[in-house]
């Protein structure tokens, strides 16, 4: 499957500032990415990047085989800004019918698009009277308009309640599904759990994943914590066994390893009667994120516990 978007070792810096230091990335038709990392890590210079707005210091971007920022490009890219602003003055309706013009999209899919961002009935009011939920919306909706081949959202889903996010990411795995190439910008990693194929995270610049979910939670092998309740006159005994803290008079917690869960567990069970109940969670979506957001690709310290 040929690449929509190519980026081969791209650096970008601004004077003093190194925003991107050799990044590669691929996103193929109908795939989803994410793209993680905290203020500053480079999420939106690589989307300016991409469009042809800036030129990269070092690298080559390609865009469905044409250079960024050129005619071929530019009919396959839509894009929502990280800061979405548009003429108070006009409707939303209004609004979408000039991206449609601008992108020769016809003019049914207008309607069809307002429907799909739940913005018909409030088409015909002006921009200045909508919500930011509404405005972001808006900018969804004018991104969508001519079925683009490749979708760029920055931050997409900042300002938007927790349903309207749903929705929204329904919406975009129907671009998916459709064939058309995804990349978003987020800060979150537990509202994609699910969502998108792959996480890209870039870390000051660099980046320090790019993988499917499932494979980040792996190869960040995070320790497990196990909570053993014991029976009111065994809890000395069950600390002692399995070893861990106290907390809170009755139970003991301790950290593992995922390749000592079971190990551990068997200990548990054989306790018996000792033990009233066991909780066992793995590392949360948002402790893997912070995870690769702190270490860099190469750091050794990663792997201990
Ligand atoms: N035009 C510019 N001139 C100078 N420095 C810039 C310019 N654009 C970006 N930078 C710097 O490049 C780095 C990356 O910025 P970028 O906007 O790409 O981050 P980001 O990941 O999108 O952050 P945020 O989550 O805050 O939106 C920052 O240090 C920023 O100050
Ligand atoms: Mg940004």
């Amino acid at each position: 499957m040929s690449e929509i978007i190519k980026a081969n070792n791209i650096s970008m810096k601004f004077k003093a500032v190194d925003a991107l230091t050799d990044v590669s990335i691929d996103v193929a038709p109908g795939e989803q990415v994410a793209l993680l990392g905290h203020n500053g890590a480079g999420k939106t210079t690589l989307f300016r990047l991409i469009l042809g707005f800036i030129r990269p210091t070092a690298g080559s971007i390609s865009i469905a085989g044409s250079a960024p920022g050129s005619d071929g490009a530019r009919r396959t890219v839509s894009y929502l800004p990280e800061q979405v602003a548009f003429p108070k003055m006009l409707t939303g309706r209004e609004v979408v019918r000039f991206y449609a013009r601008l992108k020769g999209a016809a003019m049914s899919d207008v309607q069809s698009v307002l429907d799909k961002v739940e913005l018909v009935e409030a088409a015909d009011r002006r921009v200045d009277t909508y919500s930011k939920g509404m405005r972001q919306r808006l900018g969804l909706a004018q991104a969508l308009v001519g079925k683009p081949d490749l979708l760029l959202l920055d931050e997409p889903t900042s300002g938007l309640d927790p349903l309207s996010r749903q929705h929204f990411y329904e919406l975009i795995a129907d671009v998916a599904r459709q064939g058309g190439a995804v990349l978003l910008s987020s800060h979150g990693l537990s509202e994609l759990e699910a969502k998108t194929d792959r996480v890209a995270i870039l870390r000051k610049g660099q980046l320090v994943a790019n993988a499917p979910l499932a494979d980040l939670q792996r190869e960040a092998n995070l320790p497990i914590r196990i909570r053993v309740r014991a029976s009111a006159s065994a809890v000395d005994r069950v600390h002692a066994e399995i070893g861990g803290g106290r907390i809170n008079g009755a139970s003991v917690e301790l950290f593992c390893a995922r390749d000592d869960k079971m190990r551990i567990l068997s200990q548990i069970s054989g306790l018996g009667a000792q033990v009233e109940d066991v909780d066992v969670a793995a590392a949360t979506l948002d402790e893997v994120y912070r995870y690769f957001s702190k270490t860099g690709a190469d750091d050794a310290s990663r792997r201990t516990l």
